[in-house]
């Protein structure tokens, strides 16, 4: 087991690629917190973990709200003693064009995807510095962060804002044993694709499903993403075995973006 005693916090742990890092650190040996909006959909995954034989608890927070943060980080500390693993995940999908744009759309997804992640990003990470033995913290980005797409000006913005965030961050905590990295999926089947599609679809003229059974055919590897995709990754930037590795995203998506 590679995070056997570690407390880990997974934000958007309630379902898609969080859930399924949740489950996969709890199969490692941590103690999950699995953060989300609702409590009871906390508690659902939280449940889930616990009766397959893992540890994990449940906590809401809403990380577009910055004033639940330090409760989220507290309360972990309270019921587990620590924070050693960030999994910053929490995210929402918007497609819009250019053109139509408005204030709402953009602070719809940066307030969630970039404000939240920084800011969670910080508080755990002064958490780790005052606990004084390191930690991880892996920030969830997108290929649609590493460049322009149709329909990806907010959303790809966002995302490659938190590359570089996690470059910067890595820097600066590096010097406190804190290892900062990212993860960039591809096209992972979760129920964000069912608002991926339809605005895709919508753009394109296509019918509901054609944009993700065509994308379907064009992923390098030959198949769309699944969530356990994504976990390999999650446990390796999460363990000792990522130990010299800092101010890295990386692509895990079929070869979508070639490295
Ligand atoms: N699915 C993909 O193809 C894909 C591709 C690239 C990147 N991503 C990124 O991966 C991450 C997870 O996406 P997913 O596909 O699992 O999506 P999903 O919709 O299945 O899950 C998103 C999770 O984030 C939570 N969440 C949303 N807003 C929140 C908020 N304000 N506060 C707390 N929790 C919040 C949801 O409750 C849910 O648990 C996101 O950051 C997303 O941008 C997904």
């Amino acid at each position: 087991m590679k995070l056997a005693g570690k407390v880990a916090i997974v934000t958007g742990g309630s379902k898609g690629i969080g859930l399924a890092v949740a489950k996969r650190y709890a199969e490692e040996g941590a103690t999950v917190a699995v953060v989300s909006r609702k409590q009871t959909d906390c508690d659902a995954a939280a449940a889930e973990i616990t009766s397959a034989g893992g540890k994990a608890f449940g906590i809401a927070c809403d990380v577009s709200d910055l004033s639940q943060h330090q409760a989220l980080i507290d309360a972990v500390v309270e019921k587990a003693g620590k924070v050693d693993i960030l999994f910053n995940n929490a995210g929402v999908f918007d497609a819009r064009l250019l053109l139509d744009l408005t204030e709402e759309h953009w602070d719809y997804v940066w307030d969630i995807n970039v404000k939240g992640a920084a800011f969670m990003l910080q508080k755990a990470a002064q958490q780790m510095v005052k606990q004084g033995h390191g930690g991880r913290i892996i920030n969830v980005s997108s290929e649609a962060g590493r460049r322009g797409a149709r329909l990806c000006f907010h959303y790809g913005a966002g995302k490659a804002a938190l590359i570089h965030m996690t470059q910067t961050a890595a820097f600066e905590l590096a010097e406190h044993g804190i290892n900062v990295n990212g993860i960039a999926p591809g096209v992972i089947d979760t129920d964000m694709w069912v608002k991926v599609d339809r605005q895709f679809g919508e753009d394109a003229g296509k019918e509901p499903g054609q944009v993700k059974a065509e994308l379907d055919k064009i992923v390098p590897y030959g198949r769309f993403g699944v969530v356990e995709d994504m976990t390999g990754a999650a446990v390796f930037l999460a363990s000792e075995d990522s130990e010299y590795m800092i101010a890295q995203t990386l692509n895990v998506d079929g070869g979508r973006v070639p490295g």
